[in-house]
């Protein structure tokens, strides 16, 4: 019958993610990048990306900002509505990497028990924690924004992220030195080969 879950069927493909990563020369993973807005995640993406293109590897970025002007366009800021947005992109990242792909998804992704979701649909996922520049709040601040991330809706920081990206030493590193250091953990858990 129409709409009966009990009539769909798994469709298994002649291609599998090994022989696409062996065509590839790396292995599909996704880079989870969470972090308040303003954080750098975004510059961090890109980054990234473009370190890993000029290595020949192929990636991709799904963006928050950006998903939310097609696939998530629907969605808006409420608790439900954040935690539909990070499920689908947790869906569409697990493709890419299931197509072989070094999938980079940069979103807010403020609640704990949604990225715990993405990442129990994603066994090889890696979360990385933004850092996260002051003073980008001010029209939150003076509440011409409701429900914004770390002003008046939580953010839950990772408890254990596969890398921590933040100041040390009193000192904050450059974006570029953040991107090469997760591009060298992809590098060192053998993603790139
Ligand atoms: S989430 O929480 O993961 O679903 O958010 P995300 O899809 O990453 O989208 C975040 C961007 O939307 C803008 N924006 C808001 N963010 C947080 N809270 C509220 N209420 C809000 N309204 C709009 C904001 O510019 C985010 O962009 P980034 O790039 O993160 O700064």
């Amino acid at each position: 019958a129409v709409g009966n879950p009990n009539n769909i069927f798994w469709q298994e493909c002649p291609v599998g993610k090994a022989e696409r990563q062996k065509l590839l020369n790396q292995k599909g993973c996704v880079v989870w990048i969470t972090g308040l807005s303003g954080s750098g995640k975004s510059t961090l993406a890109c980054l990234m990306t473009r370190e890993l293109h000029s290595r020949g590897k192929l990636s991709y970025v799904l963006d928050g900002d950006n998903l939310r002007h097609g696939l998530n366009k629907n969605l808006g800021f409420s608790a439900e509505d954040r935690t539909e947005n990070i499920r689908r992109v947790g869906e569409v990242a697990k493709l890419f990497a299931d197509a072989g792909l070094i999938c980079i998804a940069s979103l807010i992704s403020p609640y704990r028990k949604d990225r715990d979701a993405c990442r129990a649909m994603l066994p090889d996922s890696n979360f990385i924690e933004a850092r996260d520049p002051k003073g980008l709040y001010k029209l939150a601040r003076a509440g011409k924004i409701k429900g914004f991330t770390g002003i008046d809706d939580p953010y839950e920081a990772p408890l254990n992220c596969e890398i921590e990206l933040k100041e040390k030493d009193g000192g904050c590193p450059t974006p570029a030195a953040m991107a090469g250091q997760v591009v060298s953990y992809l590098e060192e858990k053998g993603f790139l080969q």
